[in-house]
């Protein structure tokens, strides 16, 4: 990995700060029609790599792919049995392999502690951990076949700490889930050559965080408890990626790297 101080290529440019080689490397991203995901396939494809970038709105990741080259769109809702199957069947029938899975898809939870609903809380765990462990497994075989390959799975400070005076039980668990889950799965892969990583982001405006980002007392709840007084902005989060996705990390396996200007080590 290199940063754009070191070299002029377009995408040290595109990245403002760094780049990897990911020449030749297949990736699958999930929920990148939108936020962070679509930033991830971006980032991935112009350091390289053939992205794979799935999502229900298709249209959206056609936009994508119409913009970035190296982005194939794939219609995926990862709660779908059927879907998740031939997004990873399809990629290993149409490439041969797959070398990164980044884990993405998600959303926030829906109710607090004493009111969200069972059906909430297994929608919100089928979605933001049962589709990644499934993706990992699908495409971690074929890694394995491989000798070689990075999974990374999006979680969220929120799996590492409260987010009161937020209470969302189905989001805190199933990303904590995933934290652990990451551990779980790089230790058990990591004589295989596939490492298994995850990013918890701090506050970053999307789709998911337009309640928080619409209202000035949410803007200033969020900045007063970052530490650095900011909150993500669109690149912030290339760094991690382009660090667990490429060799600049092959000794690096089951950690989660919290990119949150500081929140979670107040
Ligand atoms: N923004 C933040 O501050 C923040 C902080 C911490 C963690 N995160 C995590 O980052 C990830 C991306 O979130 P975001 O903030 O970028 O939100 P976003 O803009 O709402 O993106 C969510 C993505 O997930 C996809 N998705 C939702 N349900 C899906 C399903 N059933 N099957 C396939 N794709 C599905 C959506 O695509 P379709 O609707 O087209 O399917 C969309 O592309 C999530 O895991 C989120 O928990 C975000």
């Amino acid at each position: 990995m290199t940063t754009s101080s070191d070299q002029n290529t377009p995408s040290a440019q595109a990245t403002g700060a760094l780049s990897a080689d990911l020449t030749g490397r297949v990736a699958i991203v999930t929920g990148a029609s939108s936020g962070l995901g679509a930033r991830f396939a971006e980032i991935l494809a112009e350091n390289g790599a053939l992205v794979i970038a799935s999502a229900r709105r298709v249209e959206r990741l056609q936009a994508l792919a119409d913009r970035v080259p190296g982005i194939e769109p794939v219609a995926c809702d990862v709660t779908n049995p059927d879907d998740r199957r031939a997004l990873v069947d399809g990629t290993l029938a149409r490439h041969g392999r797959v070398d990164i899975l980044v884990n993405n898809a998600g959303r926030g939870g829906t109710g607090t502690a004493l009111e969200e609903t069972l059906e909430s809380f297994e929608n919100d765990l089928a979605l933001n951990l049962t589709a990644p462990f499934v993706l990992a497994q699908l495409c971690g075989r074929a890694m394995v076949e491989q000798g070689a390959g990075s999974i990374i799975n999006v979680a969220s400070i929120l799996g590492l700490v409260s987010g009161s005076p937020l209470s969302q039980p189905s989001y805190a668990a199933s990303k904590g889930g995933l934290v652990n889950l990451t551990r779980e799965l790089a230790v058990s892969l990591a004589r295989t050559g596939v490492r298994v990583n995850g990013i918890a982001p701090g506050w970053f405006p999307t789709e998911a965080t337009e309640g928080v980002f619409a209202t000035e007392r949410g803007r200033d709840w969020m900045i007063r408890n970052i530490p650095m007084r900011r909150t993500g902005e669109e690149d912030d989060l290339d760094g991690a990626l382009l660090l667990l996705a490429s060799d600049a990390s092959r000794y690096i396996t089951g950690q989660t790297l919290v990119v949150d200007g500081g929140w979670t080590s107040r």
